[in-house]
This record gives C-alpha cells, structure tokens and sequence, in this order.
C-alpha cells in the first residue's frame, strides 16, 4: 500500500515539478557525471567524522573493541547507514559512502559474519528493500528486523560484543516528527534493544542520526556503550571504526543539550505550529535553559563527550586589562591513550535588573593530539563586551542597548556545561552601556516570555512596539547618480578606468531592474549543471556590457551539482568536533572542489540555532548556542573563501520547516539580539562571506527577504557588512505595509535584499505588477535605490571566479 501511494506520489510531484518552479529542487532524475574525488578530501572528512562522534557512555571501558574479541552487529543500518539528512543540504552525488560494517571489516574487526548474512539476506527480500522516498518524504528510518531469541543467542554464543545500530534522518521540508520511527524507537527495535540487553552482557548501542532523538532508552534497558555518531558523510563508517577500536580516541563534545524526553525541552509547547510560534523561552534556549532551572531533566549536556584517556585541565594565568581577559590553561593527558581534549570557558553575568542564565559559552579551544603524560597550554582572550546582555526593556536605564551591569562576571572552564570549575572573578562597579541600537524588529503580538526569579521560573509581558520603519526608510534615499548611455565596459572598472559608480550610471533602468534577479530556474544553462542557479550577466545586454553570470550551488554537505562530489559529515558531527582549524580545513578542500566545478557562490554553511530537536534541517545547522554557531560558521566561511565565494545562510529565525514558507517567528528583542541575530554577529566579527542568504520565514509578522531591520540596520548599519544579500530560493509576493507601491521585488530592493534567487525568467519582463519598473512609475521605489542595489551585485560580479576566468580568457 506505502509502496502504491509512493509510486503515485512520485508521478503526482514530477508533474508538479514541471508546472512549477517550486519544487525544482529535486536533481534526483539527473544523471551523475563521473569524476575522481581526491584523496585530501576524503583524509579530511574521515577526520572531521572521527572527531565530531561523541562518546556518551563507557561503562567498564567497554570500548575500545579489543582485536581479539569477535563482534556481532545487529540492526540493518550497519550496512543501509544514514550518510546525510535530505533536501539541498544533503543531497550531494556523492562517490561512495563507507557504512558501519565495511569500516568495521577495513579496520580488521572481527565480525560475526553468520549474522551478518542473516542481514543481508533480509534487507534484500522485495518488501525489505530500502525505499529512498522522494522530496519531503524521504525515509525517516528503515524498516528493521525483527530479531528472535534464537538468532540473538546464536550470536552471543559466537561473539564478544554486540553492537546495535539505530539510524535516523530528516530534512529540508521533512520535519521530525514525535512518532516511533522518527523520534522515537519503533516497537521492533525497543523490542530487538530489550532482548539483546537481556541476552549480551557487553552492548554498545550507536545512534546514526542527524539530529537528537529520544534517548530514555539509557535509563531503560541495561548497556555499557553508546555512541552518537551522527551522520559522517561518505567516509562514516571508516571513521567510525577507528574511534571504536581504539585506532582513534573519541574526541566529539555535544553541541546540544540531550534532555530526558522530548516534552522538557523550554521550546516543545511553542514548536512546530503551521501560522506562527511565540519563542516564549526567549533567551532560554538549551543548556541556558537546563543549566539554570532544570538541571534534573539533563540526561546529557552540552559540551560533553567521552575519551578514553583523562585529562586535567589547570589555570596558570589569568590576567585584567578593563573589560578584556587573558586566561591560560593547562591541559594533561594523564590517562592510558593519546587523545585530544576541549576546554570550555563559560561566564556567569549577574542577574539583577536584567536577569541572565546561569552560564553562557564564552570561548573554546580544542587541544593537538596529547600523547600520553603530554600537556599543553590554551590561550584565551576574552572582553566581556562581548557578551554584555541586551536591555529590550530599559531595565537598566538604557533602552535597546547591550548593558555590562555592574556586578561580579565569575569565569569558569570545564569540558562540559554541568562540569565547571570556577577561574576567575571580574568585578564592574557601574554599568556599561556597550552599544546602543536602534529600535528594531517592531513586534505586532504581544505575548509572555520566560525570565528568572532567582532560580524560579516567571514569565513577563513582551508588548507591541513601533520602530518608525517608513521614517527610518524615507530617511536613508538620496540622489540618484544621472543616468547616461555612455558605453563602458565592466572591465573598465576592474582596470580602474572608472569609478563603479560611473559604471552603473550607465545602466539603464531596466538593465539595473534585471541585475536584481537571478535567471529563474536551478540548473541554469550559464553554469555546471546541476547547479542551483546564476545572477549577474544572465541577459544578453548585461554581458555585452561585461558583466559574467555568477553561479551558485548548494550547499553545507557537499558541492551539490550533477557531477559527483565529495559528501561531508554533517553540520552538526562538523561543531561537534569543536576543532576551528579542522573545520577551516574541510571547507578549504570543498571550495577546491566547488571551484573546479566552477561554482562561484557556494550557499553554505547552514547556520540555525537549534532550538528544538525536531527541526528538520537541524543536521545541517551547528548547536543550540549563538556562539559556536557563528565561530563554526566563520571557519566554514574563511575555509570556503580561500578558493569560491561562501553564503551563510538562513538569515534569520529559520527554526522549523512545517510550513517554512510562511511561518512566522515571533522573537523579543532581547531573544533576537542574545540567540538569533548573535551567531550571524559573531560569524561576522570572525570572517566576511562574499553573500548572505535571508531565510523563508518571517520574524515578528515580516519576511526575512522584506526585513529592512535585520538587512540594512543590522547587517549594514550595524555589522558594516558590504557584501551581497540573496533570497533563499523564490519568495512570497506581498505589499509593503509602509510604502502602497512597493509590491513584491520593489518591496525587497526597498528592504536591502538585492537578488531574487534563482529568479523568475518572465518577472524580467513584467509579472503582475512585480517589475521593479512599475514601482518607479508609481512613486514607489526610486533610481537611487535601484543603483545603490546594483552596487553589491556589481561588487560581488568584480570579485567573482566567473568574472576573473573572463578577463584571463580576455587577454588570450
Ligand atoms: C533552501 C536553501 C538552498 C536553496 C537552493 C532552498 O530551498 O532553503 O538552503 O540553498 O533551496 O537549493
């Protein structure tokens, strides 16, 4: 039956595919192109995926798996292993993937191959076989085998150790859902997970998925291992192995909090719901939620993972200059293996008039390998400006600004949030106002947030707010620079003939209108194939003139186009690694690959913050906490950067795909500015991504492709950024409230967004009324802006490969 509505579902979505650009996204009725991926990628990416696998649970040091013991691997993704979560962030044609099994057998385990027959055998029966689903229904998990007593004692009597492998996946427009199969356990393995616990004495359960599932499962049933190993691209299964027999030592720390179910999380009664959500746990999210009430409902926390040696971790110094601090540690590796260790410092603020969560991850830094006895020493320098809290309310006297209260900042380090010890206090005796804003982000529901009495949970009143957005627009338009029709070349620029500005003076309106929107479809002709689509010199008239197609392609997985590339581990198992330099270096060699593709953009990294587990694009994106997110991203970024042009992306609030077309976040100031406007900060303040991408949904009633606050007054204004904005692909068509004749691509020049990505190819012409022309003649949206849009595309065009490939071809 699944089968029938399957395959009628497939002929359904392929007609729709056709008649709407939509759900264009799917590159799966293409044929790969075959080509070599190299050797440092892959060294690379088995490295990323042997350090970003978190060892939760060691009991009786259960692992490593010792050469001699003889193993049987139970659970059938051993061999149908989840590589990837789906949709553009994961479907990279990928060379191979490496599953659990075969890296067990290429690391000499000794498996129980009678088992493993007895898997093979099954997973191939017709009604067995895996079905990969199509878009938006891909498989959330296999169907498992349902084990008899007998085949587990049979095993038992010819093996050591049993190894249970629980697979999971989601994705873009896939959702978790709270459904066995999804977050939690089916019947069939909470049935297979009872009788091997009850008949092996050794068991090492592995949880092979993108995202945090249902872990009660621990405290259920009686087992020494387990092992989050995420999902680890092609090579996941050679990593793996190593970190299980020992030839690695684990060294993946969580980036998530994993809470004993699913109900306690602060954001599970304001998750998930089609229209819009109230963030009502505000800053609260993850462990500054657990670590400062709830502690208990911890089963593990953020920033902890297992090793197989120990370490001890010691202050030598710790020096004052204002509000900045200089810490050194010193870390041992004072256990029986080599291994690498994370050192994590947190800041505890005061929590006076404006109340703050208990810790916040203010620094981190990953040790070398340690060999046994070895030490080594970290350095940290750290202003607590930095991470001064935002007054939404004028607590402190100072509206819409990031306050330092006066008051004790206690340092502590640790290697996870639940174990610190404290270093150091910093005491202010007044308040410092660190930075004053503008009021933003007018909030048009009132709703209560969460906030602390002591250690008691209370909730406040967010009300309504007006920020003078027309104002505030009307203010920032200046003169146009004269049009004329003087027939220079972009090249003229680039030599330094003329200004740019002169350039675009010779733009006519509607060349400038078209420079504005990408070609209209994924796959464009002007690029490799497959790719996600094209901007810049994408008409005839704009080329004459100089200007190259600029071609984009996803994504935060792997190059994404038709020829085959290289699958990462995911973004999750990549921040689980908490290694900056490793990070950089595996998005070095991506962009190697992007750039032999000649991809110019690549739209990656995915940058969200976790805030609830069942967000199903929660593979790609990093951590629940603001900070790691946006260090992660800026490695991703300069790593990309060495070579192509990276996109950060989804700008902003983008936390769940039910209905991610038009779901609105509805965020305070102070949870905008502390959680979810403060990763894209920090990935700023530590790198300068040639594009950014804004997000489908909309924050506080607004579409993030029409949010003037969070494009031109945060990212502009504020952050100095002076790259490009692009859509996330397509947007909704709506009308300014401010301004009656700015509709559609006028209303998003208007809000700072400059191209329409991939584009609509009859827009270019006219669409019902979404020219940008049309706007002009009615008052709309004027010249000046127009160019000023056109200066970022044109910056962006001058820096590209695309553009630089041309002037060399020139010059032949
Ligand atoms: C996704 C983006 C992606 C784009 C192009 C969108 O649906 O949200 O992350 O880069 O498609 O594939």
């Amino acid at each position: 039956m699944g089968r029938l509505f399957n395959k009628i579902a497939r002929k359904v979505i392929k007609w729709y595919e056709k008649n709407h650009m939509v759900l264009a996204q799917n590159m799966n009725e293409y044929d790969t192109i075959y080509t070599e991926v190299n050797d440092d990628i892959k060294l690379i990416s088995k490295e990323v995926a042997t350090e970003g696998a978190v060892l939760l649970k060691n009991d009786d040091n259960i692992l490593p798996i010792h050469k001699d013991k003889i193993v049987s691997v139970f659970g059938r993704c051993q061999i149908d292993y989840f590589d990837c979560g789906y949709g553009s962030g994961g479907d990279v044609k990928k060379p191979y993937t490496i599953n659990l099994i075969d890296g067990l057998i290429n690391e000499d385990v000794i498996i129980n191959t009678e088992l493993l027959d007895i898997y093979k055998k099954w997973r191939e029966k017709p009604n067995n076989v895996v079905d990969p689903g199509f878009w938006g229904n891909w498989p959330y998990s296999h169907k498992e085998m349902k084990l008899s007593e007998e085949v587990i004692r049979n095993a038992k009597d010819k093996s050591d150790i049993a190894i249970i492998v629980i697979g999971r996946a989601a994705g873009e427009d896939r959702e978790n859902k709270l459904k066995k199969g999804s977050f939690y356990l089916t019947d069939i393995e909470e049935n297979n997970l009872k009788l091997i616990t009850s008949i092996f004495d050794n068991v090492v359960v592995i949880v092979n998925s993108g995202n945090i599932i249902d872990f009660s499962f621990v405290n259920k049933y009686n087992f020494k291992g387990l092992v989050l190993a995420y999902q680890g691209g092609m090579e996941s299964g050679n990593a793996l192995a190593l970190n299980l027999t020992g030839k690695a030592n684990f060294s993946g720390k969580l980036t998530d909090t994993i809470a004993k179910e699913y109900s306690l999380y602060p954001s599970s009664s304001n998750f998930g719901a089609r229209d819009y959500n109230f963030y009502k746990e505000d800053i609260y999210v993850g462990y500054r939620y657990f670590n400062t009430f709830k502690k208990e409902d911890i089963l593990y926390p953020f920033g902890y993972g297992l090793s197989y040696t120990n370490f001890t971790i010691d202050p030598v110094l710790t020096s004052t200059k204002g509000t900045n601090v200089s810490i050194e540690l010193l870390v041992k590796n004072i256990g029986k293996f080599s291994g690498k260790e994370v050192v994590e410092l947190y800041l505890k603020k005061p929590s006076d008039k404006l109340k703050t969560p208990s810790y916040e991850l203010i620094g981190y830094e990953k040790t070398k390998l340690l060999d046994i006895n070895e030490s080594t020493s970290l350095k940290f320098d750290i202003d607590i400006k930095e991470f001064a809290s935002f007054d939404d309310y004028g607590y402190t006297g100072s509206k819409n600004s990031f306050v330092l209260e006066k008051g004790l900042y206690e340092f502590y380090y640790g290697n996870s949030v639940s174990s610190l010890k404290h270093l150091y206090s910093l005491k202010l005796n007044e308040d410092i106002v660190v930075k004053e804003t503008k009021e933003l982000f007018k909030i048009d529901k009132s709703f209560e947030r969460m906030t602390r009495d002591n250690d008691i949970i209370v909730y406040e009143k967010v009300d309504k707010s007006n920020t003078m957005l027309k104002d505030r627009i009307l203010e920032s338009i200046k003169e146009p620079i004269p049009l004329n029709s003087n027939d220079y070349k972009l090249e003229d620029v680039y030599n330094n003939k003329i200004s740019l500005d002169e350039f675009i003076s010779s733009l006519t309106i509607e060349e400038l209108d078209i420079l504005s929107r990408g070609e209209g479809m994924m796959n464009s002709s002007l690029g490799e194939p497959g790719n996600a689509g094209a901007f810049g010199g994408i008409s005839e008239s704009l080329r004459k003139k100089g200007i190259t197609p600029v071609i984009t392609a996803d994504g935060p997985s792997g190059v994404r186009v038709i020829r085959n590339s290289s699958l990462l581990p995911i973004g999750t198992m990549i921040a689980s690694t908490w290694n900056k330099d490793l990070v950089k270096k595996l998005y070095t060699e991506v962009a190697k690959e992007a750039y032999e593709r000649n991809i110019d953009i690549l739209l990656s990294p995915g940058m969200n913050i976790h805030r609830d587990p069942l967000c199903g694009r929660n593979f790609e994106y990093y951590s629940e906490d603001p900070f790691l997110s946006g260090t992660m991203a800026a490695m991703a970024v300069n790593g990309i950067e060495t070579h192509v042009f990276s996109c950060p992306k989804h700008f902003f609030g983008n936390n769940q795909e039910t209905n991610r077309f038009q779901n609105d976040s509805i965020i305070s100031l102070r949870a905008i500015r502390e959680i979810y406007l403060k990763n894209f900060y920090y990935m700023l303040k530590y790198s300068n991504p040639h594009s950014i991408m804004t997000s489908y949904n909309k924050v506080n009633g607004v579409w993030s492709h029409y949010n003037y606050d969070s494009c031109v007054e945060f990212l502009r204004n504020e952050m100095g950024y002076s790259n490009n904005i692009i859509t996330d692909w397509w947007m909704r068509y709506a009308n300014s409230p401010e301004f009656e004749n700015c509709y559609g691509n006028a209303y998003r020049v208007r809000s700072g967004v400059n191209v329409l990505m991939p584009g609509s190819i009859s827009a270019i012409n006219k669409e019902h009324g979404t020219s940008l022309m049309d706007s002009m003649n009615k008052g709309g949206l004027t010249i000046y802006e127009l160019q000023n849009n056109a200066r970022y595309i044109l910056k962006n065009v001058l820096e590209s490969n695309s553009f630089k490939r041309y002037m060399k071809n020139k010059d032949k």
